[in-house]
């Protein structure tokens, strides 16, 4: 009995807290909430695509382009993004791996461009001294995970290499207060539906088992109780009665 009690209020707390961290994570949901994970870093959110057991996943990079769908392949747009890179990418990758950016060869301006029509500032290409062989229009870039250098790669010929998706953080203030509201609102019902849950259970439970808090607020009725008949009839003569 005891220790059904003491497993009904443990659940109770675990429904809340699970309740309360969903909430929590909405509320801080200026990341895509599409299941992934996404980390924030300035004003942008990226999700590193990562395999099973931290096995190096690599995508081609029209692979790399579908799983980014609806946002970006990974741009760079100053040291200390290229360095939070590096930082982060051993949390989800073993060892060194090569990363699609976000860019491609724009044969109006000839120049790299980034996706997301920023302009290339900042570039951290690793020392060369050969100039690329590979045909401008198929030369993309990778930036190797260790070292935070970029390389021109080719786009095609089956190359593959890890990929991180970008999006910028939701700056929408009008939109977090009423998110807020609501998920206080949830809380609070929950919180009210598993408190009445378990009131109600241990009250059932109590009588159930005939315990003595339950026992002392027995009825002993005085004098005999009608029959379920006679109970009807009284019923019926007082309904009769009222006006
Ligand atoms: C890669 O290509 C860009 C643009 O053509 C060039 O500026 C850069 O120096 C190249 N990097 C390497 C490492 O070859």
């Amino acid at each position: 009995m005891e220790s059904q009690e003491r497993r009904l209020v443990f659940r109770s707390l675990l429904i809340c807290s699970a309740v309360f961290i969903q909430a929590q994570f909405s509320c801080a949901g200026d990341c895509p909430a599409d299941g992934r994970t996404w980390v924030t870093f300035g004003a942008k959110c990226y999700h590193f695509v990562h395999g099973e057991e931290e096995a190096i996943k690599s995508y081609t990079f029209d692979s790399a382009k579908t799983i980014c769908r609806g946002f970006k392949l990974l741009t760079i747009h100053s040291a200390e993004e290229n360095e939070f890179v590096i930082k982060y990418s051993p949390q989800v990758w073993k060892g060194n791996v090569n990363v699609w950016l976000g860019m491609y060869y724009d044969t109006d301006t000839d120049t790299m461009r980034w996706f997301n029509d920023k302009p290339v500032t900042f570039t951290n290409w690793e020392y060369s001294p050969y100039p690329s062989d590979l045909p401008k229009v198929e030369t993309c870039a990778a930036l190797h995970s260790i070292s935070g250098r970029w390389e021109n790669v080719s786009c095609d010929e089956e190359e593959e290499n890890g990929v991180i998706c970008e999006t910028a953080q939701k700056a929408d203030p009008p939109k977090r207060k009423p998110n807020a509201l609501l998920s206080t609102l949830v809380i609070l019902s929950v919180v009210a539906v598993v408190g009445v849950s378990a009131g109600i259970w241990f009250v059932h439970q109590r009588q159930n088992s005939g315990s003595p808090i339950f026992t002392a607020f027995e009825y002993h009725p005085p004098f005999r109780v009608p029959d379920t008949d006679e109970s009807c009839l009284v019923e019926a003569e007082e309904t009769d009665g009222m006006p």
